[in-house]
C-alpha cells in the first residue's frame, strides 16, 4: 500500500573507493509501507547503498533523509534508534544462543533501563525484561519460528536461520527494514515461504521495506516498485511491469 508519506529520501548520493566510483548520483524516494526492490548485476553497488543508508559508509557527496530529518552524518547505532534496521547478505547470528535469545539480544539495544537497573535487577529492569520477552515471542510467532524458540540458532535449517535474521532486525521496531538478499541460498520452497512471510511482516508491523534480491520471480512478485542499478548508476525505476519491459534493464542483464 502506497501513501504520499515519504519515509526515506536519498539525494545525489555518491561514494568512491580509491578512485573507483561505486555509486554515482543515486536518487531514491521510499513511501511509507511501500515495498521497494533494489536490483542490478553483481557489483552494481546495491550493498554499498545499504551501507550508506545504515551509516556504515559515509558518502563522498549527497544526502540521506529519514522522515524529513537529515541523517547523512548520524552514526549507525543512532540510525537504528531512529528506525532503520537491516539484515546482511551473509547470515550473522549468535549461533550458540537460542532462537529466542537471538531476538531478545537485538531488542536489548532499544531498552531504556541503565546499567544500574540491570545489575541490581530493579523493578524497571523486570518490566523491560518482560516487555522484551513478549515482543520477541510476538515476532517469532509472526515469522513462524515460535516452535523453534528454544533451539540453538545453529541447529535451524538454513531458510529458518535467514528468517531469524529478519526477526532480529524487527526487534528494534524499525520504520524502514532493509533486507540484503534475504532469499540467497534458499531452495524454491523456502523462497516461496519467505515471500509470504515478508508480506505478513509488512502488514503486521506496518513497516516500510527496501529489499535487494537476485531472484526475479521473488522481486517481481512482491515489490510495489523497483530501482535498477548498473555500474553504480540508476538506470531505471518503476513498477515490476515497467521494469520487465525496460530496454536498458534487459541490456544490463543480458548484455548487448
Ligand atoms: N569497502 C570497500 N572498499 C573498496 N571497494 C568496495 C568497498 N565496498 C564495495 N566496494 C566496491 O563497490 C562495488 C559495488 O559493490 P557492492 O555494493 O557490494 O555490489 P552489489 O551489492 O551490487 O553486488 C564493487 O566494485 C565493490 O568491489
Ligand atoms: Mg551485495
Amino acid at each position: 500500500m502506497i501513501t504520499n508519506d515519504v519515509v526515506l529520501v536519498v539525494k545525489d548520493l555518491s561514494i568512491e573507493f580509491g578512485g573507483l566510483k561505486a555509486v554515482t548520483n543515486f536518487n531514491m524516494e521510499i513511501f511509507r509501507k511501500e515495498l521497494v526492490g533494489l536490483i542490478g548485476p553483481n557489483g552494481a553497488g546495491k550493498t554499498t547503498i545499504f551501507n550508506l543508508i545504515t551509516g556504515i559508509y559515509q558518502p563522498t557527496s549527497g544526502k540521506i533523509q529519514l522522515d524529513g530529518e537529515d541523517i547523512t552524518h548520524v552514526v549507525t547505532h543512532k540510525r537504528v534508534k531512529k528506525g532503520i534496521a537491516r539484515t546482511f547478505q551473509n547470515i550473522r547470528l549468535f549461533k550458540q544462543m537460542t532462537v529466542l535469545e537471538n531476538v531478545k539480544v537485538a531488542y536489548h539495544n532499544n531498552m531504556t533501563y541503565g546499567i544500574f537497573a540491570s545489575i541490581f535487577r530493579t523493578k524497571k529492569y523486570w518490566v523491560e525484561e518482560n516487555k522484551a520477552h513478549q515482543k520477541a515471542l510476538e515476532i517469532l510467532e509472526v515469522l513462524g519460528l515460535l516452535e523453534y524458540k528454544d533451539e540453538l540458532a545453529q541447529n535451524l535449517p538454513y531458510g529458518k536461520q535467514r528468517k531469524l535474521e529478519i526477526a532480529r532486525a524487527l526487534a528494534s521496531n524499525p520504520k524502514l527494514l532493509c533486507l540484503d538478499e534475504p532469499a540467497a541460498g534458499m531452495n524454491p520452497h523456502e523462497t516461496e515461504e519467505l515471500m509470504e512471510t515478508i508480506k505478513i511482516i509488512q502488514d503486521k508491523f506496518q513497516v516500510t521495506i527496501l529489499l535487494i534480491e537476485h531472484d526475479m520471480k521473488f522481486v517481481m512478485g512482491i515489490c510495489d516498485r523497483i530501482y535498477v542499478l548498473n555500474f553504480g548508476e540508476l538506470i531505471a525505476k518503476g513498477t515490476p511491469k515497467e521494469i520487465q519491459t525496460n530496454k536498458e534493464v534487459i541490456k544490463a542483464y543480458l548484455g548487448e
